[in-house]
């Protein structure tokens, strides 16, 4: 079985054929996934899915572009969600510096609240980051984020700060770039990451894998992701499939 640890299955790119993409899922394999809001309403789409379906779990958070957008209520109103029994995770969350529409201090500010919201409520938590690397491990360390632990998604950076991130109780979780014909530094580092700390992703609708790149992602497509990364481990995809599903499991803290 293989867990799907980052999907956007909430975005509208689904509305016309959801059961279909959940469909061709379980046919890849795919028994578990996580559904990610970033904002109030692909947050306020989250619910809705995971009542309904078993297998899909929720994280939700404010997404680190529009930190300028969330007002106290927003924040409260998060916060108010985190005890739903399928709720999981507190994120995507963390810093993007490619974008300028909110500026650093704000992103850190909001990124910060949210990590506390997170301890407070036992969750760990997914990081979004984005030419941000060491600002996000210094906050990190000093919110005191390795009491939660979470998960590093669509990681992108060497195994240097991959290695601090495990040292803060983080997991890796690789996605479609590990394809790429340029994902050189995403195979290298994923040769490295221990196996009990890999995680597999799709990020979908975004980062289809070879040779999907440039369309519509599914999480049927994180097989393609498993595969990569199985060869990249020396490993059959059973064996990948097996660890990184026990991974998110633990790290997730689904029984
Ligand atoms: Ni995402």
């Amino acid at each position: 079985m293989l867990f799907d640890t980052h999907t956007h299955i909430n975005d509208e790119a689904f509305d016309e054929d959801f059961e279909d993409v959940l469909r061709r899922a379980e046919e890849a394999g795919v028994g578990r996934m996580v559904v990610v809001g970033v904002d109030r309403p692909s947050i306020e789409k989250v619910f809705p899915i995971i009542e309904r379906y078993d297998h899909i779990y929720g994280a939700i958070g404010w997404n680190p572009e529009d930190a300028v957008d969330m007002s106290d209520g927003d924040f409260e109103w998060i916060r108010g969600h985190l005890d739903h029994p399928k709720i999981v995770a507190l994120g995507e969350i963390g810093l993007d510096y490619h974008w300028d529409k909110s500026p650093k201090p704000v992103q850190q500010e909001v990124f910060r609240r949210q990590i506390r919201a997170a301890k407070a409520a036992g969750l760990p938590i997914v990081i979004h980051n984005r030419e941000a690397t060491a600002d996000v491990a210094r906050i990190l360390r000093e919110e005191r984020a390795e009491t939660v632990g979470g998960v590093m998604h669509c990681y992108s950076d060497n195994w240097e700060w991959a290695e601090a991130f495990i040292d803060l109780n983080f997991y890796i979780s690789f996605g479609g770039p590990i394809t790429f014909k340029n994902g050189r530094l995403q195979q290298e580092t994923a040769a490295k990451v221990p196996a009990d700390r890999l995680l597999i992703e799709t990020d979908c609708p975004y980062l289809s894998p070879h040779p999907f790149r440039g369309k519509r992602n599914e999480p049927a497509r994180v097989r393609l992701v498993a595969k990569k990364l199985a060869e990249i481990k020396d490993m059959t995809l059973d064996e990948l499939a097996r660890i990184t599903t026990e991974n998110a499991g633990r790290c997730f803290r689904i029984g």
